[in-house]
């Protein structure tokens, strides 16, 4: 992919719908309608704001599903390391588990961060999505296990998985082999979750090229927004060139801090940029994470009732009403 120039942040949500640059950039109303059917939580008559600046608006319980599949594919992406894709994968997944849907998370990192959050030792596996999409002869449903959270399922990765970049740019059909590999088991699931490494390369456009959505996890910190740019024009690439269906479905800001100014100033930059393509979920800064890294579990199962798990259970639902 080349880099061709770009504006700064570019403005994919369109003049219109860029929103709220007031001059404390926290207040005001995103002139682009709500998705959805949303309500204003009210405070005195007066819209209670959330952290992006805009009303919250309350989503109603998703409905239940009396059959499953075919499954919506979201890559979560962003070529910046640590900006939360990981624990944003297995929080959201858990989250649309617990709203009935059936999941499978992809762990497309040769690091396999995925696979160790949900407690699964990737050095000890012998088979994993590497082999799935180098080998033609071993099926995704053989090498797909269960979790321990209801209604999730993993494709885990390991470090073979780095093998496969190179590898695979001498395949016919390069940037489709994820799609053509998930295919057999699409009708099993609601939600596919794909956990891309922090690069561009091969092995996200595959995620890209399988997904209709993407979820761009966005660090509330000053150079989060370096590099976004390059990452849409590689959205856009791919969509004209390999993938027409693939959309935005949001941008997630995360470790933000309320405490801080400088998460504020960070958050109504990243609003006025993209407007109402930015999930009215933004996830707190706060050790918990960390911490279920190390337990092996989704923050609903590791601390149910903390602001981490609600604000994860918000998000699925704005994921389901998109
Ligand atoms: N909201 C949060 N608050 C505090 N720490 C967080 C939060 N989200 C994630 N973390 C921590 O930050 C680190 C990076 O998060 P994570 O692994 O999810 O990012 P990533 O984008 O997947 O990283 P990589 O690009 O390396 O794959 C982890 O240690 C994780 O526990
Ligand atoms: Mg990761």
């Amino acid at each position: 992919m080349s880099t061709s120039e770009q504006p700064a942040v570019p403005a994919v949500a369109g003049p219109s719908e860029a929103g709220i640059a007031t001059e404390t950039g926290l207040s005001g109303e995103s002139s682009a309608p709500a998705r959805g059917a949303r309500r204003g939580a009210r405070n005195n008559g007066k819209p209670r704001l959330g952290p992006t600046g805009r009303p919250i608006r309350e989503l109603p319980e998703p409905p239940p599903l009396d059959k499953h599949g075919p499954a919506k594919v979201v890559a979560m992406c962003n070529q910046k390391g640590g900006v939360g894709k990981t624990t944003s994968t297995i929080n959201l997944g858990a989250a649309l588990a617990e709203c009935g849907r059936r999941v499978l998370l992809v762990d497309f990192d040769p690091q396999g961060a995925l696979s160790v959050g949900l407690g699964i030792q990737p050095h000890e596996l012998e088979q994993t999505v590497y082999n799935v999409i180098m080998e033609r002869s071993v099926q995704v449903a053989d090498v797909i296990r269960k979790t321990r959270v209801e209604g999730v399922d993993l494709l885990p990765s390991n470090i073979d998985l780095s093998a496969a970049e190179v590898q695979l740019v001498a395949e016919v059909g390069r940037e489709h082999t994820l799609l053509r590999v998930l295919r057999p088991v699409m009708d099993d699931y609601d939600y596919v979750l794909v956990d891309c490494q922090p690069s561009l390369g091969l092995l996200t456009v595959n995620a890209l090229t399988a997904a209709d959505g993407v979820i761009i996890p966005l660090e509330c910190e000053f150079f989060s927004l370096r590099g976004v740019a390059l990452l849409i024009d590689t959205i856009e690439k791919v969509r004209e060139r390999l993938n027409p269906k693939l959309d935005i479905t949001g941008i997630l800001a995360t470790m933000f801090d309320p405490r801080t100014l400088h998460s504020k100033e960070v958050m109504a930059r990243v609003v006025e940029a993209f407007g109402d393509t930015v999930f009215d979920t933004v996830i707190n800064r706060t050790v918990r994470f960390p911490e279920t890294t190390v337990a092996g579990e989704p923050i609903t199962r590791w601390a149910p009732k903390s602001a981490g798990a609600t604000a994860y259970r918000a998000l699925a639902r704005e994921v389901i009403a998109r």
